[in-house]
Parts: C-alpha cells; structure tokens; sequence
C-alpha cells in the first residue's frame, strides 16, 4: 500500500455540491416491517469530539428511496435470503466434530443476541481484536473441526448476516480501550493516512466531505452499522471490510487483504464511530 505524507485534497472537478433532493432528508425514519424503528442519527461519541462530526448518521439516510424502501421490508430485501441459508447452517453438523453450531451455542435468537453489537471484539484466549467473520471461522476450523469457510465467501458472509440480525435494533457498542486499545490507535492511524495516486484518507471523504456528491454518489459518513450490506449493484452481500478494499481501490491505491490484522483494526476503529447507531441487521444499498 502506498503511504502519502504530502497532503490530499479532493478536488472541486470530483466533487459537486449540490442540494440533497435525491434520498431521504437527514431526520427521516427508517422503519422496518411497519414496526420495529431503527436509530439512523444519535449523537456522536465523546472521541470524535475534534472531528467536527456531532451527530452521527446511518448510511440508509443518504440513499435515494427507492433503495431505502427496500430495507424497510423484510420481504423485498434480497439479504434475507441469506440470513435464511445461515439459519439452515447453524443447525448443519460439519466437520470432525459433527457439531452444529447450534450444538455448542443452543439458540441464535438467544445465545447470539446483542454478539454482532459487540464485534470487532478482544479475544482474552487469542491475545488479539478479532472481526465477527475471524471468531466464524476460528469456531468452524477449532471447534467444529472443518474446512476454513474462507473470508468473505458466501457461506461465511450468510452466516455472519444471520447473527447480525440476533442484534438488529440493538447499539452498537464496541469497546475502545483496555486491551482492544492500541488496535483501536492502529485503526485510526489508517483511517487518516492518505493513501493512492489521489493521496485521500477515509477522512478526507467520509469526515469532511459527508454528505456532498462524489460524481453521482452521495457520500455517507462511511459508517458499518449496517453491515453485511446488500449490494444492488453485486446482487450479492458485501462485508464491512470488503467495503474497505473497494474503497480503497478507489483511490488508486494498493489495498490491505480483506481478511488482514489491518483492516480488523480499521474495522474496529470504523465501527466506534457508529457506537450508538442501530445494528441494521442487513442492510440494503446501491
Ligand atoms: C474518494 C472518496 C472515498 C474515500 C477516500 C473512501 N471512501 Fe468509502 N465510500 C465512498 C463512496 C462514494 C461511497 C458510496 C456512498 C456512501 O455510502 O458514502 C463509500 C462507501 C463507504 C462505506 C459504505 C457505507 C454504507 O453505509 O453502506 C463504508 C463503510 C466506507 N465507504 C468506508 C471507507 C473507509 C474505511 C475508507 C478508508 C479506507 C474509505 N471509505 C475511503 C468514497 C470514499
Ligand atoms: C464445539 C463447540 C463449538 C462449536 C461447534 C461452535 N462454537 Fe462458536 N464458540 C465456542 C466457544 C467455546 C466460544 C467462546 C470462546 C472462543 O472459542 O473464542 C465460541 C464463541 C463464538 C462466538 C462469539 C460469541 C461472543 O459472545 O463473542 C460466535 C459468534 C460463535 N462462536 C459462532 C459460531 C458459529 C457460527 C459456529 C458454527 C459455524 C460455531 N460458533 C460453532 C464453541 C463452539
């Protein structure tokens, strides 16, 4: 990956600003099944108090409406499917083991309740932060005694949208200090290190430009609330750090693997950023 130390800017040619008119007004409700009300906006955590960020948004509210109703509806969001398949493999023994995840961990709707919230999250037995898809896989090779699912594939990305959803409405809500600290430090280091022939951070786009167009897109605040996502445009799901290699790409830089000690940093960094906005379960996106 190529570092930068010279300053980044995004250039005027790139971004338009223009009235929000496409998408919902910042305000707007996202309802989901006619009765359960996700937390789209909430204030922004006490570390961000020098970002010039004060209120933290969901990236549901930057979307045109078209694709926001379609998360609003359990029935036309294409990412249940997929939350389906996870439930079939909960309950599938594999493995030398023979053991379903069930065996171990009873019922998701239970056991698995509030997990995804927590995620990145440190791992006493490990001495490491590990992602919601390393403690996936680390139970399906350890405990089960079966082939790695492989990051970011579809069978572990199904697995990981059914245990977001256990958490749907709940806070996110990982911890940044004690032993998850310094991986948290690295995260934020990455998060505002220019990289690419385009010399931009994350920051440079999502901190001080949110809500301003790149070319035709509405940019977020880069938040992962809503993650696994399901991409319109992929027809298929996108993990946090999947999104991460995207946008990274974009800036024509070299990309950290999905799956690499970096991008679980930055995931967790990324993820503290949204401490208070809803879990979406699986939310839907261009
Ligand atoms: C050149 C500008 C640019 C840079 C730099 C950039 N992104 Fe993005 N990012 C975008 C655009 C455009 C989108 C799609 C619209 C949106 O959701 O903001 C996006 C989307 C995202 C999303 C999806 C949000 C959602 O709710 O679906 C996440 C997460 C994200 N970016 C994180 C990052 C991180 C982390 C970095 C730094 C490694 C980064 N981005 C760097 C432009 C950028
Ligand atoms: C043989 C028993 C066993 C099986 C089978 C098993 N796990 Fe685990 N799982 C554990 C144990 C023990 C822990 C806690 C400590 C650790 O290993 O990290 C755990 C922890 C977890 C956690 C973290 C929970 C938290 O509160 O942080 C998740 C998520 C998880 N497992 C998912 C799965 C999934 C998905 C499967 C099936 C693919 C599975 N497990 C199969 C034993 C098992």
């Amino acid at each position: 990956m190529t570092r930068t130390t010279s300053k980044g800017v995004i250039s005027a040619a790139m971004l338009s600003v223009l009235a929000s008119t496409a998408g919902a007004e910042i305000g707007d409700k996202l309802v989901v099944n006619g009765d359960l009300e996700l937390t789209v906006e909430a204030p922004a955590p006490a570390f961000m108090a020098d970002t010039g960020i004060k209120t933290i948004y969901s990236g549901w509210l930057f979307r045109d409406p078209d694709t926001q109703k379609i998360e609003m509806d359990d029935f036309d969001n294409p990412g249940m499917l997929y939350v389906d398949q996870g439930a079939e493999m909960w309950n599938t023994p594999a493995g030398t083991s023979n053991k379903s995840c069930a065996d171990c961990h009873g019922d998701a709707t239970e056991t698995m309740a509030g997990v995804r919230a927590t995620y990145p999250k440190w791992n006493e037995a490990a001495g490491v932060v590990r992602s919601l898809q390393g403690q996936i896989e680390f139970c399906r090779t350890e405990h089960q005694g079966a082939e790695p699912w492989k990051y970011a594939k579809a069978e572990i990305n199904a697995m990981e949208a059914f245990i977001s959803m256990q958490s749907r409405g709940m806070p996110v809500n990982v911890a940044i200090d004690g032993p998850a600290q310094s991986t948290w430090e690295q995260g934020r280091e990455i998060y505002y290190t220019r990289y690419g022939q385009l010399e931009l951070s994350c920051a440079n786009c999502h901190e001080q430009n949110y809500d301003h167009y790149i070319r035709s897109d509405h940019l977020s605040q880069g938040q992962i609330n809503g993650f696994p996502v399901y991409r319109l445009k992929d027809t298929q799901l996108t993990t946090a750090s999947g999104r991460f290699v995207g946008c990274v790409r974009d800036t024509r830089a070299e990309t950290f693997k999905a799956d690499s000690a970096e991008f679980t940093a930055l995931e967790l960094y990324v993820a503290s950023r949204g401490n208070g906005l809803s879990v979406e379960g699986v939310s839907v996106r261009h």
